[in-house]
């Protein structure tokens, strides 16, 4: 089986290329323009798996490039990673979001419609949730008020792919929304934070202990929730990597040709949780300041994985402290 991995120099894409070599995929092969990463990525997956990737330098925003790929490789699936995730950056320049996350989807599809290639798993997020009334959230939770043109965006693409499915019935997509990804590979050798401008909370903790950054502010600790910091559902960056794998699966025996799926574990963990976790692991004191609430923050959001479980047959293995303890090693590894 030939797969495409479009943002495989990235976080999540360079663990899922990781998982897919161990589960013995043959030919793999990535795109990716290096934004957010870099192309040296592909040697630090080959010193931990032996195995080289076929890689290319593409932008997804250039359709006749992409065509050209496809027109030149065999494809059989592609994992759709490459898009800017930075909520705070969509909304300062919203063009190059939706340039990006939505015409760079448009032009893969387009791309893929032409070369026959018909299955594709889509990076959603659970942003598309917004704020939901009820808890936990499953695939049958309706889209909230988007707080982002990120959040939009991915909102968007999973519409667009709806629509294009009813109309392709031989296209297949799986849209798995990732609640929040944390963590490396064991190895220390890759992991998340390549820009040094990072806005998620577990990388930031890390450039903060590492002494990149004075403090950590925690933003908000008068929410309604057992120490008053807001809730999310962290999922180790492996499992969400190897909910891929098996998702390359369920494409054999999905029935609409177009379905959802959350990635989450299905439990909630405070921001205060987070920081004593990686206390731990660090054997170190964090310095951190409780600071106001951030506008757009939803106060508590976890998952519902009943279908994760039943469909793709998968679990998530790793725990909050799996993912500080090896975030902490690979921002040490940066630092080195
Ligand atoms: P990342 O920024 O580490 O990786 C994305 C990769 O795509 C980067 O290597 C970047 O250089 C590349 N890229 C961006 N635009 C491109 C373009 N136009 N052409 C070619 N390559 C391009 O992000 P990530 O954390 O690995 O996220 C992967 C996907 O998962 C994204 O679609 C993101 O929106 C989604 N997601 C991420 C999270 C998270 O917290 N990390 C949560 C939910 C969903
Ligand atoms: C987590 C918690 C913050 C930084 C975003 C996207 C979502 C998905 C995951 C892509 C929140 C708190 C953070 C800090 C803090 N990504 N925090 N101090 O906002 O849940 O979700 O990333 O799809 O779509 O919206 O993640 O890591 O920014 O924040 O207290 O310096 O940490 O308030 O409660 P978020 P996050």
């Amino acid at each position: 089986m030939n797969i495409l991995v479009t943002g495989g120099a990235g976080y999540i894409g360079s663990h899922t290329l990781i998982e897919l070599i161990d589960r013995e995929f043959e030919n793999l092969f990535s795109i990716d323009n290096y934004l957010n990463s870099e192309e040296s990525n592909y040697d630090k997956i080959e010193k931990i798996t032996g195995r080289k990737i076929n890689y290319f330098n593409i932008d997804l925003k250039d359709k006749e490039a992409i065509k050209s790929f496809f027109n030149k490789n065999t494809i059989d699936s592609v994992i759709h990673f490459a898009a800017l995730k930075s909520v705070p950056e969509s909304i300062d320049i919203p063009i190059e979001c939706y340039q990006n996350n939505v015409g760079g989807l448009l032009n893969l599809v387009e791309a893929m419609q032409e070369s026959n290639v018909n299955q594709l798993i889509f990076s959603s997020s659970c942003s598309i949730y917004g704020n939901p009334e009820k808890l936990p959230v499953n695939e049958n939770t309706p889209f909230g008020k988007a707080e982002s043109p990120y959040a939009r965006s991915k909102q968007m693409g999973e519409n667009i792919l709806e629509d294009f499915c009813k109309v392709n019935k031989n296209f297949k997509v799986i849209s798995l929304r990732y609640f929040n990804p944390a963590g490396a590979h064991k190895s220390g050798f890759i992991g998340e934070g390549y820009t040094k401008r990072p806005n998620n909370l577990v990388p930031l903790i890390a450039q903060t202990a590492v002494g990149l950054r004075d403090k950590l502010t925690v933003f908000g600790t008068d929410y309604s929730t057992k120490d008053g910091s807001c809730v999310r559902d962290y999922i180790h960056v492996v499992d969400v990597a190897q909910a891929h794998v098996k998702a390359l699966d369920y494409f054999n025996k999905m029935k609409p040709n177009y379905d959802v799926i959350n990635l989450g574990t299905g439990n909630g963990t405070t921001v205060l949780e987070i920081i004593k976790s990686f206390e731990k692991a660090s054997g170190q004191k964090l310095n951190y300041e409780l600071g106001k609430r951030r506008a757009g923050d939803v106060e508590t959001i976890y998952a519902d994985n009943s279908k994760a479980k039943k469909e793709l047959h998968w679990d998530a293995k790793l725990t909050i402290y799996d993912m500080v303890s090896t975030a902490w090693k690979w921002q040490q590894n940066m630092e080195a």
